[in-house]
C-alpha cells in the first residue's frame, strides 16, 4: 500500500496544492503568511463557499510549506475535495501521514528497490521506447512525446506495484482506460471545486536559459520556488528516483536520436490538477 500511495506522488506530479490550502485567512487568524500583501487573487472553492487566496511568491510557499509546515494541514476540506484518493499519503496529516510518510521513505530508500526501478527503466526502455521511436524513423511518422512518456511512467510504475507489466508503450498504442480515467478524475476535481482566477506568465515560453546560470552551468533553485515535487517535509518520495528514470531515458534518447518538435505545434496547459499539455507535444524524430 504505501508504495502504490508513494507512486501517486509520482504520478501527481503538480498538484495545485497551494491553490486549496494556502491561506484560510479567515480561519486561521494565528499564523499569516510574511507577504500577505503579495497574493495572486481570490477564487471560491465551491463545496465550501469559502474564499481561499493563492500565491505564487517564494517567500510565502516556504513559510508555508517548509519553515511553518505543522501550521498548515490539509484538513477536512482538502479530503473532500480530493475524497478519490482516499487515505493516500497526498491527503492525509499528522501522525498518519508521518507514519506512511515513514514507511514509504524506507522503502524507496532501499539500494535493491533503487536497483529495480533502474533495471525496470532500461527494459522498458529497450523493449518499449527503443521500437517506437525506430518505428517512427522508419515510417516517417510523427509521435506524441507527451503520450509515449505516459505509458513509459505508468508501466514502469505498475510493474513496480503490481509485479505485471501492462504493456501500454507499445507500437500499437493501445487504449489505456485507466490513464484516461485518471485524466478524467483530475478535470473533474478541477472543474467541480475550482472557479480559476489564477495568474499565468510567460510558462509557454521554451526558455531553458531559466535554468542555466551566467556562467553556463545548471542554477539550482529551491524547491519552495519551483513546486513539481513540493516542498518542505512533504517533498515528493519519489523525486530521486523520478530524475533517476528521466536521465536515464533522456540519456538513451540523446544518444540515439535527434528529436524535433514539429513545426507550429502548440504546447498549452490543460487546466487540470494535473499539468500537462492539451495537445500533447508532437515531434519528428531521426536516428543520429
Ligand atoms: C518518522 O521518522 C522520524 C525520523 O526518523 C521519527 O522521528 C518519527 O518518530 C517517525 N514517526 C512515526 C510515526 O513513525
Amino acid at each position: 500500500m504505501a508504495m502504490i500511495i508513494g507512486f501517486l506522488d509520482i504520478f501527481i506530479a503538480f498538484i495545485f496544492f497551494l491553490v486549496f490550502r494556502c491561506l484560510l485567512l479567515y480561519k486561521q487568524t494565528h499564523k499569516f503568511c510574511p507577504r500577505t500583501g503579495q497574493f495572486l487573487g481570490c477564487f471560491r472553492v465551491c463545496s465550501s463557499k469559502s474564499i481561499v487566496s493563492t500565491t505564487v511568491d517564494p517567500v510565502n510557499i516556504h513559510y508555508i510549506l517548509s519553515s511553518n509546515f505543522v501550521n498548515y494541514p490539509k484538513g477536512m476540506e482538502f479530503k473532500k475535495i480530493f475524497e478519490v484518493i482516499e487515505d493516500a499519503i497526498f491527503n492525509i496529516d499528522s501522525g498518519m501521514w508521518e507514519d506512511m510518510r515513514n514507511s514509504s521513505h524506507a522503502i524507496f530508500s532501499r539500494q535493491d528497490f533503487q536497483s529495480l526501478w533502474v533495471s525496470t527503466s532500461v527494459s522498458k526502455i529497450n523493449q518499449g521506447l527503443v521500437p517506437i521511436l525506430d518505428n517512427a524513423v522508419e515510417k516517417n511518422i510523427l509521435v506524441d512525446l507527451q503520450d509515449v512518456f505516459q505509458r513509459f511512467l505508468f508501466d514502469t510504475s505498475t510493474i513496480l506495484m503490481t509485479g505485471y507489466d501492462l504493456k501500454c508503450l507499445s507500437i500499437e498504442m493501445p487504449k489505456v482506460d485507466f490513464g484516461d480515467a485518471v485524466d478524467g478524475v483530475s478535470d473533474a476535481i478541477f472543474y467541480r471545486h475550482v472557479k480559476p482566477a489564477c495568474g499565468s506568465y510567460n510558462i509557454e515560453e521554451f526558455r531553458p536559459e531559466r535554468w542555466i546560470s551566467a556562467s553556463g552551468r545548471l542554477k539550482h533553485e529551491p524547491s519552495y520556488k519551483f513546486l513539481a515535487f513540493n516542498a518542505g517535509p512533504r517533498t515528493c518520495l519519489g523525486k530521486k528516483l523520478t530524475f533517476l528514470q528521466m536521465k536515464t531515458v533522456a540519456v538513451n534518447i540523446i544518444q540515439n536520436y535527434e528529436i524535433q518538435v514539429v513545426e507550429g505545434h502548440k504546447t498549452e496547459p490543460v487546466p487540470s490538477v494535473l499539468l500537462r499539455m492539451q495537445h500533447g507535444l508532437k515531434v519528428r524524430v531521426a536516428k543520429i
